[in-house]
C-alpha cells in the first residue's frame, strides 16, 4: 500500500481459520473490521506485520494486531475521540481526519459488543473486539 509516496512491504497473517458467527449487520461489521485493518496497514509502516485472529470461547472475539509504531500511553485515552490523531500520525505522513476509530466504536457498541485498544510505542497495537454470539 502506498504511504508517504512509496511502496511498503507489509505482511498479513490470517489466523481466522475458525468461523466465529456473530449477531449483527454484516455490512456495518465489515466496515468496522475493514477500518481496523486499514489503520493497521497505515500505521505499521514498512516491513510491518499485521495479524488478524479469531476466537470463540462462547463469545465471538477478533483481534487485529500490528507491529512497530504503537501509540504513546498519554494518547491512548483519546484515540476513540472524534478528530483525534496522535502525533505519530503526522510522523507517518498518514492521511485521515481522525474519525475512523470513533465510527468503529459506535458500530461495535450499537451491536452490544466491546472494543479495547492496547498499544506500546515502538512495539505495536492490538485492537480486540467482542460481539454477541449468533
Ligand atoms: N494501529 C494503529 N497504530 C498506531 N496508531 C494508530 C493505530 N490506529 C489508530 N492510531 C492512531 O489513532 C488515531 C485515530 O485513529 P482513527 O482511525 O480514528 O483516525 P485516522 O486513521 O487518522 O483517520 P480516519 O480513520 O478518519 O481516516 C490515528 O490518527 C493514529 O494516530
Ligand atoms: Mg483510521
Amino acid at each position: 500500500m502506498p504511504a508517504a509516496g512509496r511502496a511498503q512491504e507489509v505482511e498479513l497473517i490470517d489466523r481466522t481459520a475458525l468461523p466465529v458467527p456473530a449477531r449483527g449487520d454484516a455490512k456495518r461489521l465489515t466496515q468496522a473490521l475493514n477500518h481496523l485493518v486499514v489503520n493497521a496497514i497505515k500505521f505499521t509502516g514498512p516491513d510491518g506485520r499485521i495479524t488478524v485472529e479469531s476466537r470463540d470461547d462462547g463469545e465471538p472475539e477478533l483481534t487485529i494486531s500490528d507491529t512497530r509504531m504503537g501509540i504513546a500511553e498519554e494518547e491512548l485515552p483519546h484515540v476513540f475521540d472524534r478528530f483525534y490523531r496522535c502525533a505519530s500520525a503526522d510522523v507517518m505522513a498518514a492521511q485521515g481526519p481522525g474519525l475512523g476509530l470513533a465510527i468503529v466504536k459506535s458500530i461495535i457498541e450499537a451491536h452490544h459488543g466491546s472494543i479495547h485498544l492496547t498499544s506500546a510505542p515502538g512495539v505495536g497495537t492490538t485492537v480486540r473486539l467482542t460481539l454477541p454470539a449468533r
